[in-house]
């Protein structure tokens, strides 16, 4: 194996030669200059995948949910953008486990932490360990959005949602009411599920965002159907995301009316649910819908939202779960806005390892247990969190995320479409649901690469920090095989420092 690692940094040594032909490439390796840290020199390809060995463990694995199982990993024989099944494949990932892989697999910095036996797993809830300050201000707080000076750790991204969700709504009722102190009958009620103890708040929520699956959270999901279907629900006001025509510089004018559109349809649905006497208590958006499709909108769009919830007095939720942590280039994909009234809740997990959330201090419940569970997160994650972000540091890798920006440019229109990103937050519509299905297999089973869809329609990156261009080189190749193999055509593809993306530049232009 020693022969087949390689420098993670070779790709530094790589960057000048971004400009690639718009009619497809294949990109020429040359030699690492620099040899820092370790990684694969490439993908390997054994068997099919999922492989015999991961349809045997799925069997196992039948007395739990076993149908979003893709196949079994080998985590030990994994490294940095380079993850190993147990056939043996090693893969490049792309997708990092739905964003949540920071700094690619078995980083040294991680490992050392998770050796150390002075790291012993603690609750955080009632009895945390004495570093447990230490690390919020260190680390949470040393990253945090503008504007923030209070942080609440969870453990994942739906519990974090859940309780800002609820913070917000303590937060609302306590401003109607002109006082924390319940009444008796407040408290009564609250038991019982009935008002006013359970006040009738609403939250509003975008078209095709996704915030998760615990019941707060599916009420503000609209997208995948499936996760919904049967599950009772709050009814809350729901407004339109703006469907934004590509490319963006040729739809100016239509995507400038379409997003006032959408801004209308918010400031009515709040103004007409308040009047009915079930008052909106909070607006909350993902600075880029994910899961729905990774769907955009222009930072000028974001910012006039969080006018019109300080204009009706509502809470301003920013859930980065999916976007945080910096694969947009700014450890806040929120920060591309510019917003001068800072959001009031900004919602994480993933990237981050510990779920949680930013929060003025007004959304802080006066009363013990209001907000709180047993793990409240876990220490472990923290600490890992610690050297996450020391290495996003010392590594330059928001720096290396923005340089990173692939835009795409649409050779085959027939096929390819509403190419989009941010840093390395990007994505590109294939034709229909066949053709999707059948370029991810390919590329996955021949072209030895690991992507996932959003939506019905789209394929999207979300790669380690430390995915660099020769990552973005290789991905190119495969996904040229696979499109070639299946469809006969090839993605003209570009890479190119983030100032040249014509996404990018759009939305600044724009916002
Ligand atoms: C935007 C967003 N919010 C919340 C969540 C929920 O995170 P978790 O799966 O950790 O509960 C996700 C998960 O994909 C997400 O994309």
């Amino acid at each position: 194996m020693a022969s087949s690692i390689l420098s993670r940094h070779l790709a530094s040594s790589l960057r000048p030669s971004l400009g690639l032909s718009a009619s497809g490439y294949r990109h020429q390796q040359t030699p690492a200059k620099r040899v820092e840290e370790v990684e694969f020199d490439g993908p390997c390809m054994k068997t099919e995948v999922p492989g015999p060995r991961s349809k045997i463990l799925a069997q196992q694995l039948a007395i739990q949910s076993v149908v979003q199982v893709n196949f079994f990993c080998d985590y030990e024989e994994s490294k940095g953008n380079y993850l190993v099944d147990v056939d043996g494949n090693r893969m490049l990932d792309v997708y990092t486990q739905i964003a949540s892989i920071p700094i690619g697999y078995n980083h040294l910095a991680l490992t050392k932490v998770m050796t150390d036996p002075k790291n012993m797993v603690s609750t955080l809830g009632m009895m945390p360990p004495e570093q447990f300050s230490e690390k919020l201000v260190n680390d949470l707080m040393a990253v945090a959005p503008k504007g923030f000076s209070r942080v609440q750790t969870m453990a994942c991204g739906s519990c974090s949602n859940e309780n800002a969700y609820k913070a917000i709504f303590i937060w609302y009722r306590v401003r109607m009411r002109g006082t924390p102190e319940p009444t008796p009958e407040e408290v009564r009620t609250s038991v019982i599920n009935q008002v006013p103890g359970c006040p009738d708040l609403t939250l509003l929520s975008l078209m095709g965002g996704f915030h998760r699956r615990t019941l707060g959270c599916l009420a503000t999901t609209h997208t995948k159907a499936i996760q919904k279907l049967d599950v009772p629900s709050f009814d809350w006001p729901i407004a339109p995301f703006p469907q934004l025509r590509y490319p963006l510089d040729q739809f100016e004018r239509e995507n400038a009316q379409e997003e006032a559109r959408c801004q209308e349809e918010v400031e009515d649905l709040i103004v007409k649910w308040n009047q009915k006497g079930r008052h909106v208590a909070g607006v909350v958006i993902e600075p880029i819908q994910a899961e729905g499709g990774d769907n955009h909108a222009s930072f000028d769009f974001y910012r006039k939202l969080r006018g019109i919830t300080k204009k009706h007095g509502c809470a301003f939720q920013v859930d980065e779960v999916q976007t945080g942590g910096g694969s947009t280039g700014k450890f806040w994909a929120h920060e591309h806005w510019g917003l001068d009234d800072p959001a009031d809740i900004v919602s994480f997990s993933k990237k981050m390892l510990t779920g949680g959330y930013y929060q003025k201090d007004s959304f802080q419940p006066d009363k013990l247990f209001r907000i709180f569970n047993t793990w409240l997160g876990d220490h472990t994650k923290n600490l890992f969190l610690t050297e996450v972000i020391k290495v996003i540091k010392t590594e330059n890798l928001l720096d290396q995320a923005k340089r990173t920006v692939w835009s795409f440019v649409d050779k085959y229109p027939h096929l390819l479409s509403r190419a989009r990103g941010i840093g390395t937050f990007c994505a590109i519509d294939v034709k229909d649901e066949d053709t999707h299905n059948n370029l991810l297999l390919k590329a996955r089973n021949k072209g030895k690469t690991l992507s996932m869809d959003c939506g019905t329609q789209s394929i999207r990156f979300q790669s380690a920090l430390v995915f660099t261009e020769h990552h973005a080189h290789l991905f190119l190749d495969i996904l040229n095989d696979a499109s070639l193999s299946s469809s006969r055509v090839y993605t003209g593809i570009q890479c190119g420092p983030a100032q040249t993306d014509p996404y990018t530049v759009n939305l600044q232009r724009r916002g």
